[in-house]
């Protein structure tokens, strides 16, 4: 397993200069992300680097700000306090692009775990309940639409 994962975080890295790119080229919904967004929303804006709040509530701190996040190395929002897990995604340089970040809102735990090879990590994001994998698509989907605005 250690391998596969090795090999799995190499694979990171070399797609990690696509990932901008895949980002624009979401395969979601962003309308029916942004209805879903409402779940995230009692932790989570998305406040653009003007300042601008181009969703939820200006002061919203427990979860850290998603504009962006499409294409965005993992726990990188500056002064937001990560878990360990979090942080070592951040230090194994995952970059969010949509599959990982559909697994990773369903089981954070889990694919904190998987990414980083490490099983004593955890995140301290509540799994969120989605309908398999679309709601997650058409989130990252909205979330991309945003930053390409
Ligand atoms: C109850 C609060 C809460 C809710 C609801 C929530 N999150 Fe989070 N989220 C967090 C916290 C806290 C973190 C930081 C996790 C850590 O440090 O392990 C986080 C981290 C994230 C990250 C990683 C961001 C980064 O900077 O690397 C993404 C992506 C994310 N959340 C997406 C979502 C989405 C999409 C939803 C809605 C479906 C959602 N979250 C709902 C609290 C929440």
């Amino acid at each position: 397993m250690q391998s596969k994962f090795a090999l799995a975080t190499a694979a990171t890295l070399l797609s990690a200069g696509m990932a901008y790119a895949d980002a624009h080229a979401a395969s979601g919904d962003p309308a029916a992300g942004e209805a879903a967004f409402r779940a995230c929303a009692a932790c989570h804006n998305v406040v653009n680097d003007a300042g601008d709040v181009l969703v939820g509530r200006p002061n919203i701190r427990t979860g850290p700000n998603l504009y962006g996040v499409a294409g965005r190395l993992a726990g990188s929002v500056e002064d937001f306090r990560y878990s360990p897990g979090l942080q070592a995604l951040n230090e194994a340089e995952v970059v969010w692009v949509e599959e990982n970040f559909a697994t990773y809102i369903q089981d954070p735990t889990g694919y904190i775990r998987e990414a980083a090879g490490d099983d004593g990590l955890r995140g301290s994001m509540a799994a969120q309940r989605m309908r398999g994998d679309t709601d997650a698509v058409d989130l990252y989907a909205y979330l991309a639409s945003l930053a390409a605005e």
